[in-house]
């Protein structure tokens, strides 16, 4: 296990979990690299790279060897320019104008443990006997380059994290032009692409495609990860199910423009890289500076997709989620936005609170509105203080009157954005992100704060910080609705603009650090336009995100579903909310609204007040029943059953890890005619443990429950699910 060196053979061999990675520093101090997928013991280098001399038109860089054309070199961080023309990982401009560069083995070290990215969120150790990592030196001797390639094997997962950090140590400027966080090739095309992709509302659909000759790519250019796709891809086998073969996960901890690519080459191989998208983006390396790119985290799984999601949901629920709320269950709500927009008072809102109470919900969280002169969205984002005309006793009192109720108080924000009619713009017009002489798009009526500037940091962290230092808050839902355009600081000189867009994110990632450190007892969710920044990046600083402003019950089997590929349940806020649904119309059973809202962080949005007794009797049952079950949901293990983008039919289920307790859920979308029997094979169970299935006299085998499976009967019309609980005896 961990991680070794053969100094006479150089090559690097790294265990993490049953994974093997294997580089080896090639001839002339390229780093090539050699093997990852399951664990092997030994490794023999000239079986690796047996075949990849070829005689192509490919230029061999050394005339010697016609092994040695870096066209054809399997390698771990390729530069373009000097024989390989396949997509490179890196591009550095020098001050001459071109990019040449020619990046070497230098040394290396291996260290226990993980150590922490400045500046940026990344996954993390507790102890340094959990993992260690591996920090390799490349240097351009002439220019004075070093990149240091950093690599993480975790002892318990299948997981290897990489970053890289460049340092100018030469005595001219260059400036980065493309620094992604890794690249890997692998020697055949036979896998398919994986990618999650989708719209406002419509979040993290599954694409699976074959991989085809040429670049296929998914990037954000809007200066957040954005609802168009998410950074993550997957290489899966061709013959890879949710349940067993090969799949490699590439996903990004960062939250801005992100490009993740695999490229099939003339000699079909492919190389994978993710990172930093390089569109419009450049970095300025004075003498001295230095460039750290984002994590990726790569997992291998040999157990199909499933396997591979689970370990993403252990490590970011574990590894990357911090603070307070990490292990703990996450309170039922209910959030005022889809029950009153913008229309409420401090009345509506204490009685929809009221109700809450009655029905056992723990927290109320109040929406967009309560600030400035908001009465809808065209003004006031900036102006971080009560609007009394809504709430003319303040916050204080009004969080007061709530905790008296038995509620927490929870509250939203979207401290990263101005309104042009507020009295932070007319004060500070220049803080917005603009270019010279252009006027800046508005969106939502609101423009962008940048916050590649220290001041303008400074500023949200104190006005946020003194709103929640002035009332008894418990959560926040921390905001941001709109992309940049126009994007361009009046701070940075003229070499610096493309810096930009990831300058705003160190400018958030710092802005978040301080307000989740200054108030550790808050549990702060992100949202973006429901789920237009749910990546790893954000859940660094928060642990929970709003999956979609989506909350159709049949919509979103298929957006949390998509969720889960990458995502832990505990990580996604899901509600119940009024029908005919506010986004799609629809009109579904309260049961099933509940089912699917079950399946993750659960809460209500809506006008409580305005339910029937009959309806608030069938809630209390709801809300008493994810009490008893949200540790298991929260934080048990995932298995899906049922792919909604495949059919009528979804289901998942949640295991806790000692196998003793589960809860599935199934879901049928459109009643059918003579339906044929159906029956579910669950999985993740203990073959050998007897369940009792909650509302079933028989107890059931693990084995039969997984090989036989449970009848779906009883179930008439559209839109109905099913909740089983299980329990070992
Ligand atoms: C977008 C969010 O996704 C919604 O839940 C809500 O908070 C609105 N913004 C408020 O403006």
């Amino acid at each position: 296990m961990g991680i070794s060196y053969n100094e006479v053979t150089r090559v690097f061999h790294l265990q993490a979990g049953n994974t093997s990675y294997v580089m080896q520093v090639y001839k002339d101090g390229y780093l090539s690299h050699l093997y990852w997928g399951r664990k092997i013991k030994k490794v023999n280098v000239q079986e690796l790279l047996a075949g990849i001399a070829r005689g192509s038109f490919s230029t061999n860089s050394d005339a010697n060897d016609i092994v040695l054309t870096l066209d054809t070199l399997p390698q771990e961080y390729p530069a373009y320019g000097n024989t390989d023309f396949r997509t490179p990982a890196y591009s550095v401009q020098l001050e001459n104008g071109t990019t040449i560069t020619d990046l070497r083995y230098k040394s290396h070290r291996i260290i226990k443990g993980k150590p922490a990215l400045k500046t940026l969120p990344a996954t993390y150790v507790e102890s340094d006997a959990e993992a260690e990592t591996l920090e390799i030196v490349l240097t351009d001797s002439l220019l004075g380059l070093k990149a240091v390639l950093s690599y993480t094997a975790y002892n318990n997962y299948d997981v290897i994290t990489r970053n890289v950090r460049f340092i100018n140590e030469g005595n001219t400027n260059l400036k980065l032009l493309r620094a992604l966080s890794m690249s890997v090739d692998f020697n055949n095309k036979d896998y398919d692409f994986v990618h999650l992709y989708g719209s406002w509302q419509k979040e993290r659909s599954i694409e699976r495609r074959p991989l085809l000759n040429g670049n296929q790519s998914i990037e954000s250019r809007k200066g957040a990860s954005g609802h168009q796709h998410n950074p993550f891809i997957a290489l899966l086998s061709k013959n890879a199910t949710e349940d067993q073969g090969e799949v490699y996960g590439f996903s990004l901890v960062y939250s801005g423009n992100f490009l993740a690519q695999a490229e099939v080459d003339q000699d079909e191989t492919t190389r994978v890289s993710i990172g930093i998208n390089p569109f419009d983006f450049s970095w300025l390396l004075k003498q001295g500076e230095s460039f750290q790119t984002p994590e990726a985290v790569m997992v291998y799984s040999s157990n199909g997709l499933g396997d591979m999601s689970r370990t993403y949901h252990k490590l970011y629920r574990t590894r990357l989620c911090r603070g307070e709320f990490r292990d703990k269950t996450r309170p039922v709500l209910v959030n005022n936005w889809e029950a009153t927009y913008f229309d409420f008072n401090a009345e509506k809102i204490e009685n929809i609170a009221k109700v809450g109470k009655e029905l056992g919900i723990e927290l109320f969280v109040l929406d967009d509105g309560w600030f400035g002169k908001r009465d809808n969205d065209d003004c006031s984002l900036g102006d971080w203080v009560v609007n009394t005309k809504k709430l003319p006793k303040g916050l204080d009192n009004l969080a007061n009157r709530i905790n008296e109720l038995g509620l927490q108080f929870g509250l939203w924000f979207e401290p990263e954005m101005v309104s042009p009619n507020s009295d932070l713009y007319r004060a500070h017009p220049d803080w917005c992100l603009h270019v010279p002489n252009r006027t800046p798009s508005e969106s939502r009526n609101q423009l962008i704060l940048d916050l590649s500037r220290e001041d303008v940091c400074t500023y949200i962290i104190k006005a946020v910080s003194n709103v929640l230092s002035s009332a008894n808050i418990s959560y926040v839902k921390w905001d941001m609705n709109r992309n940049m355009t126009e994007i361009g600081s009046e701070c940075l000189p003229v070499e610096r603009q493309k810096e930009t867009a990831h300058r705003y994110m160190l400018g958030l990632y710092r802005i978040m650090d301080e307000i989740t450190s200054s108030f550790p007892n808050i549990l702060f969710e992100s949202c973006s336009g429901g789920g237009g920044r749910f990546d790893p990046g954000m859940l660094f600083y928060m642990p929970q995100t709003w999956t979609s402003d989506n909350t159709d019950a049949v919509d979103r089997l298929k957006i949390q579903y998509g969720t889960s590929i990458v995502y832990p349940i505990s990580t996604m806020g899901s509600h119940v909310s009024a029908v005919p649904n506010h986004q799609v119309h629809r009109n579904t059973s309260l049961k099933m609204r509940g089912d699917v809202a079950m399946s993750g962080n659960f809460g209500y949005e809506l006008d409580l007040t305005k339910f029937s007794d009959e309806e608030k009797g069938e809630v209390k049952v709801q809300v008493a029943q994810y009490k008893e079950l949200r540790e298991i949901i929260q934080f048990g293990e995932m298995y899906r059953l049922l792919n909604p983008f495949e059919g009528n039919e979804t289901a998942w289920m949640f295991v806790t890890e000692d196998k003793t307790q589960a809860v599935v859920a199934y879901f049928r979308v459109l009643a059918l005619a003579n339906a044929p029997i159906r029956r579910i094979k669950l999985k993740g169970l203990d073959p050998n443990k007897e369940y009792s299935v909650f509302g079933k006299d028989d107890t059931y085998g693990g084995d039969e429950l997984m090989y036989v499976g449970l009848t779906i009967t009883d179930l008439e019309g559209d839109y109905q699910s099913i909740i089983w609980i299980l329990k070992s005896k």
